[in-house]
């Protein structure tokens, strides 16, 4: 069995002339074989270096030269090549000994052409299932690369992932992934994986390389050959692909094979296409996230400003109380993702006080039951405000649920004890410890074991009590004190 329309490269090798040109003759009537025969073994082993093969027959004995030598040379250099050799000097050892080392049969002289062409057709059916094993291998590999990338939390452990399957189809060759921050900078290196010998090979791993410039435009690969010890030996395989994203080069994947027989084959060339593909989207991925955070953040810090341009009594009380609620959601083991939707939450829980006329927002006395009517709707103005907006969706137990208080007399729902979400349980304690010691415009700011005393006499009353014990915790501790926020003793003051 072969592959219709492949071209099948066969070497032979025997020190007999007329043994080369009988199983010459004989092969090449098949039009898919292409066949080249040396009668001298030293010029066999230096054309196996320099050229692709997919079988060898080869005589065992060729005066002081040893068939095996080719057998090795010809597995080095092709590992998945088929090895034939022929004896006219059988011995049950020579055969054990000789298929042990890798070689596929052992064919006994003299024998007839049929025998012959039906061990080669063998052969090469052998060769054509062990290729398309290591094909679907490799599709496998890829298969398992692209579902672990949509897992993937993180740019870095993709990247990770991608370069694993890489050098996995490549053998152990180093590698690299570098990246280009803007089109006219050179790109620079996001990860390196395995090691080279060679301070040429680490520097095309670096980027610093000709290969490197001209692989931004298209894939490029070079191998480099040495003379050693009379031979040409292929010392190292570069490749570099370039990572393309939206019609333009990004960066570079680079790949050293170090292994002095590993040549980069088409089929490997195009595996590198496809996963370079895959890193280029991931890190492009990566750069629209972030840019959506910065958007994000920017969208935050711009709705802030607009809370406090609004009421100057609240001024600094959301990074002070953001900042409090923060030391407290760590006692309480929060993630960091669970942390930053804080940040977000104390940072726009008073933005529904962007409804409250000037008059009752401003106004430097106190409010009359009608005004306080009116003012407390901020929560859930600020909850209409922010309703459908996704990325801020994590914010909304914070607006509002903030003056809920442990006992139901809060509002706007009155909800009792942790029917109140733990972000407005904890917002609510950390919003009036701050308003107490905050300046207001009819009294001076109380001195914070004034807000300590407050907090512990109505716990588990107005504040839940974990949340209070915590508190008390780290004002113990002197935590509060160390907080520069609270070290501006400065005129302000707070409408909560
Ligand atoms: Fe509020």
């Amino acid at each position: 069995m072969t592959n219709k329309g492949q071209i099948y490269c066969l070497l032979v090798v025997d020190d007999e002339d007329y043994i080369c040109s009988i199983v010459t003759e004989a092969l090449s009537a098949t039009e898919e074989y292409q066949v080249v025969s040396f009668s001298d073994p030293r010029k066999a082993t230096d054309y196996l270096e320099k050229n692709h093969v997919d079988l060898v027959l080869s005589d065992l004995v060729m005066g002081d030269f040893s068939g095996v030598e080719i057998l090795d040379q010809a597995l080095r250099c092709h590992p998945d090549c088929i090895v034939i050799l022929m004896t006219a000097y059988p011995t049950v050892n020579n055969a054990i000994s000789v298929l042990r080392k890798g070689a596929y049969d052992y064919l006994v002289k003299p024998f007839k052409l049929e025998t012959l062409k039906s061990a080669v057709r063998r052969g090469f059916a052998h060769q054509s299932l062990a290729r398309e094993n290591l094909h679907l291998k490799e599709q496998l590999a890829l298969y398992k690369l692209s579902e672990a990338m949509g897992e993937a939390t993180d740019l870095e452990s993709g990247l990770k992932l991608a370069a694993e399957t890489a050098r996995s189809i490549f053998g152990s060759g180093a590698i690299s992934i570098l990246v280009q921050e803007k089109p006219d900078q050179p790109a620079t290196p996001l990860l390196v994986q395995g090691k080279t010998t060679d301070e040429e090979a680490e520097a095309f791993l670096r980027g610093d390389h000709d290969l490197c410039a001209a692989a931004l435009d298209k894939m490029e690969a070079e191998s480099e050959s040495r003379e050693i010890k009379g031979r040409t030996k292929r010392i190292r395989s570069l490749a570099a692909h370039p990572l393309i994203s939206r019609g333009q080069a990004i960066g570079l994947l680079n790949i050293v094979a170090e292994d002095p027989f590993m040549q980069i084959k088409p089929g490997q060339l195009h595996l590198l296409s496809i996963i370079a593909s895959k890193i280029a989207s991931a890190i492009e991925n990566n750069r629209l996230y972030n840019y959506l955070q910065e958007s994000y953040l920017k969208a935050i810090t711009a709705l802030a400003n607009a809370i406090e341009a609004r009421d100057g009594y609240t001024r600094g009380h959301t990074d002070r109380v953001t900042v409090l609620a923060e030391l407290i959601a760590r006692r309480l083991n929060w993630d960091e993702r669970r942390l930053s939707e804080l940040k977000m939450g104390c940072t726009l829980h008073d933005i529904g006080k962007i409804g409250i006329p000037d008059a009752i927002l401003n106004k430097p006395g106190q409010l009359t039951p009608e005004e306080w009517r009116c003012m407390e709707a901020h929560p859930q103005l600020g909850g209409k405000i922010l309703e459908g907006i996704d990325f801020l969706t994590p914010a909304m137990p914070y607006i509002l649920y903030h003056h809920e208080k442990y006992d139901g007399s809060g509002y706007p729902n009155g909800l009792v004890g942790t029917e109140i979400p733990i972000e407005g349980r904890l917002l609510m304690v950390v919003d009036t410890y701050d308003a107490i010691v905050s300046d207001r415009p009819y009294r001076k700011g109380a001195p914070p074991e004034r807000a300590i005393e407050e907090l512990e006499l109505y716990k588990g009353s107005q504040f839940d009590p974990v949340i209070v014990d915590i508190l008390v915790a780290v004002w113990n501790e002197g935590r509060i004190k160390e907080l520069a926020i609270y070290a501006d003793r400065s005129p302000r003051a707070v409408n909560v």
